[in-house]
């Protein structure tokens, strides 16, 4: 089920240019199954009318605080009350300050008062605006008060300045969103996941390298960041956008895939090794035994030609061979491999977890259509290191990475005993 399906969120609009951008959030909502209540402020209402707001919303406009139709007078400690989520976007400098102040001199502060669930605001102001001491300390009173924060980020403004103050991307601001309603199952939790595929050179214009898109791996990450747990993202090259919040490590070839696992493995003097490693990389096997420096010509005459290759060093069996060196945090670690099949899955599955000797193997037929590389959807089956095989249906990667977070949260709080009856 869409995550969104069903929720209700009130989005609260302040009056500053970037309200236009809040239309966007609001479709993108709506299209995913929520229901909005938009409540701009007087001066919201400058910016966007109340009826592109009806329109996208395909609700009542609320911009009063006083409403005669409403049965009570109450509106405002209804829609407080009701709502899964609000979100303020954009929020500018004054309606910061009239939050920090607890003032409810209109519909939206006054709910805003009300509200005892989570609030998400996102400011857009001129950076000087954004800089000045008092929207500092009034930031830092609401953030003391429990509200959460997404951007502003830097960039251009509308006014020609540059500087910190545009409000996030929509899709960023869905994404903090998404984050303040899940539950913080993997917090103090540190998570190793490598995603992508490898590049093993040849010479400097050629590789050997896979299909991989990186999907998979960054829907875990984000999955695992909503549980509030850290992320160390592994990859190889991919053109997805960096997942807000993790540690993004980019490599080429596998043995730099190695060298940058490592360390986040094992305790180093800074800090204990991973709790958690999800290996989703699609790591080449094999690498050129020879990398050329200058480009491998072709040589008149020449039909055929071999290529010698050398085995990469097995990541995911490396890892699990260590995983049972206790770190300073003392906690057992678990390892988790994913591998790609195009026959007799279960059986190569596994072999796979027994000879890698991982706590759990996530496979999935590549070959099914909706199923592997590149694709949105993947049909995966989990298999354990007691023998236990649960297949999934076919379902969003998305999906997949939010089952497999909660399977690890479930490992973690109540570990398995293997080897006891
Ligand atoms: O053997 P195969 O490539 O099918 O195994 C897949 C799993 O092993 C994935 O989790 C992948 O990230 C990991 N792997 C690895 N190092 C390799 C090859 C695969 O970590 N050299």
């Amino acid at each position: 089920m869409n995550f969104w399906y069903g929720k209700h969120i009130v989005i609260g609009l302040g009056g500053g240019i970037a309200a236009y951008k809040t239309l966007e959030l609001i479709r993108t909502l709506r299209t995913a199954g929520a229901r909005i209540t938009p409540v701009p402020t007087p001066a919201a209402l400058h910016f966007v009318t109340p009826l592109s707001l009806q329109a996208l919303c395909g609700e009542r406009v609320r911009d009063a605080l006083f409403l005669p139709e409403a049965p009570d007078g109450m509106d405002h400690i209804q829609l407080a009350r009701q709502a899964d989520l609000v979100i303020v976007a954009p929020a500018t400098a004054d309606l910061l300050a009239r939050m920090a102040q607890g003032l409810a001199d209109d519909l939206l502060t006054t709910l805003l008062l009300a509200r005892r669930g989570p609030v998400v605001v996102a400011p857009a102001m001129n950076p000087a605006m954004w800089e000045h001491p008092a929207t500092r300390r009034n930031v830092t009173t609401l953030q003391e008060d429990g509200v959460q924060f997404i951007g502003p980020e830097a960039g251009a403004m509308a006014c020609g300045d540059e500087g910190i103050g545009r409000m996030a991307a929509p899709v960023t601001i869905l994404e903090a969103a998404r984050r303040a309603l899940t539950p913080k199952t993997l917090t103090g939790r540190r998570l190793l996941i490598t995603a992508g595929p490898t590049r093993e050179a040849m010479d400097p214009v050629r590789f050997i390298s896979n299909h991989s898109s990186g999907k998979m791996g960054w829907e875990i990450a984000l999955a695992a960041l909503r549980a509030g747990a850290e992320v160390e993202l592994v990859h190889g090259p991919v053109t997805l956008p960096a997942p807000m919040g993790a540690c993004c490590h980019a490599v080429d070839s596998a043995r730099a895939m190695l060298d940058a696992v490592v360390p986040l493995w094992l305790d180093t003097t800074d800090r204990p090794g991973c709790d958690v490693a999800i290996l989703t990389a699609a790591v080449a096997d094999f690498r050129p035994t020879e990398q050329r420096q200058n480009k491998i010509k072709k040589s008149s005459g020449i039909q055929e030609s071999t290529l010698e290759l050398t085995l990469n060093p097995d990541i995911l069996a490396m890892l699990s061979a260590w995983s049972g060196v206790a770190t300073r945090s003392g906690r057992q670690r678990i390892v988790v491999g994913f591998a790609a099949e195009t026959d007799a899955p279960l059986i190569h599955g596994r072999e796979k977890l027994a000879r890698k000797g991982c706590d759990l193997m996530a496979i999935n037929d590549v070959s099914a259509a909706g199923s592997g590389f590149g694709t949105d959807t993947n049909a995966v089956t989990l298999i354990g290191r007691d023998g236990r095989t649960e297949p999934w249906p076919l379902l969003p990667k998305e999906q997949v990475a939010e089952r497999l977070i909660q399977t690890i949260t479930n490992l973690i709080h109540h570990p398995p005993r293997y080897g006891c009856s």
